[in-house]
This record gives structure tokens, sequence and C-alpha cells, in this order.
């Protein structure tokens, strides 16, 4: 489903260039739970945006589902990331004045769907159950406290169904009783098929997927 070969990523800061990935090589299979573990600084978040296209690489390649990902316009793949991707990030990216409801709608937005807004809003009060933030859906971020505010960064990367989660540290900042409630939505979303690769700190974490890879300065060790 995904091969990245050869990706590098450097970032031109000033006189200076920075090397974060130097040649990673990743195949992913549909129905993985894949873990990236890592030091801090090492390069995952910057693997994990390649992966969710959000970002493009310096050089190397990246077929996902026997396309060449950066073949495609940023239109094309900003629809395409809306419809099969969900994308959980390491600091939430939720939109200030947006409520809970709202900011967890936006993905239908984003891909043009056909779908009634009946049925929409009933997917999203579903999913808002799921995380259990029935009693916050009016709030603003600025009202939620940070591990709510990491349930509705899910609720929203879930909402559409897509084939792949992509989750930067998602259970940074819950409680233990709430992160295994997020791992055990993850795993019915695993279950039912679906694609996850999961960065994390935490080797407990870590240990509910099927596999765990380790970055270190840019390259990965299996
Ligand atoms: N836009 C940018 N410009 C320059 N350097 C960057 C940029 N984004 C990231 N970096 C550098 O790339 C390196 C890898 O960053 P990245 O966010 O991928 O690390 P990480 O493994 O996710 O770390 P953490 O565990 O702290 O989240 C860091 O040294 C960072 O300073
Ligand atoms: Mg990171």
């Amino acid at each position: 489903m995904i091969h990245l070969r050869k990706i590098r990523k450097k970032y031109q800061m000033g006189s200076r260039q920075v090397t974060v990935l130097r040649n990673i090589d990743l195949s992913v299979s549909g129905g993985d739970f894949l873990a990236i573990m890592g030091p801090s600084g090492s390069g995952k978040s910057t693997l994990l945006h390649i992966l969710g296209c959000l970002d493009r690489p310096t050089s190397g390649t990246y077929c996902l589902n026997g396309k060449n990902v950066f073949e495609a316009s940023d239109k094309q793949l900003s629809r395409f990331r809306a419809a099969h991707i969900g994308f959980v990030f390491q600091n939430f990216h939720l939109i200030p004045v947006l409520n809970v409801f709202e900011n967890i709608e936006l993905p239908f937005l984003y891909a043009h769907t056909d779908m009634q807004q009946p049925e929409m809003r009933q997917k999203v009060a579903e999913v808002i159950r799921q995380v259990g933030l029935a009693d916050r859906v009016n709030h603003r971020p600025s009202e939620l406290s940070g591990g709510e505010m990491q349930r509705v960064a899910i609720a929203r990367a879930m909402v559409m169904k897509p084939e792949i989660i992509l989750a930067d540290e998602p259970t940074g900042n819950l409680d233990s009783k709430t992160g295994r409630e997020i791992l055990a939505l993850f795993h019915t979303f695993h279950d039912a098929g679906g694609t996850i690769i999961m960065i994390t700190h935490d080797r407990e974490v870590a240990s509910h997927a099927g596999k765990c890879i380790q970055m270190k300065d840019g390259n990965i060790f299996v």
C-alpha cells in the first residue's frame, strides 16, 4: 500500500542545510498497525507529514496504492488526503473559532462529499460519543483541556472512516484511562481492516502495534 524509497528531507536554515531524513525506505501493507519510536528531533513528525501528503520530500519516491504521490498537484493531493487519510497532529491543529462539532465536521467540507447534511451530522455525533465528548460539543478549543483537544483531533481524524490513520503522539496528553479508550478505538479501526501508523514515546502504547520501528538521526532501524 505504502512504499517510500530513498526519501530525503533537507531544510535550508540561512546558509546551513539541515538534513532531517537521510535515506528512508519504508513499506507498509494495508491493515498494518505500525508504531514509530525514537528520540526527540529524530525526524518522526517530518516522516509522518510526508506519509500524510502534508509535505513533500527533497528527493525520493512515495507510492501510495500504486500511485506516485508527488506527481499529483497540491489540489489533487489535498482531495486525496481528505478522503483517505485521517491525520492526528502532535499539536492538534484545531481551528480556534470553531466549536468541537464544527472542528470534527471539517474533513467533510474539505473532501467535497455529496453526503447530505443529516447523515454528516449523525456521523459527527457518533464519533463525538465514541471519544467521550458528548457534553463538550459547543466548546471552542480554548475552553477544552489538553486531553479533550487531543480527543477532538482524534475524532476529526476518524470521522471520514479513512483507510489510513496517521497519528503523532495520539496519547501524549491523555491520562492513562483516556489513553486506553483511544487505543481501544484504534484497535476497533484496525480490526475492521484500517491501517495505522502511530508515533509514540511510550513503550506500553507502542506494544499495541503489530510492528515497531525506531528512528534516529533521520534513519530508520527496524
Ligand atoms: N521547517 C523546519 N525547518 C528547519 N528545521 C526543521 C523544520 N521542521 C523540523 N525541523 C528540524 O527537523 C528535526 C526533526 O524534527 P521532527 O519534528 O521530525 O522531530 P520528531 O522526531 O518528531 O521530534 P519530537 O519527538 O520532539 O516531536 C528537528 O531537529 C527540527 O529542528
Ligand atoms: Mg514530533
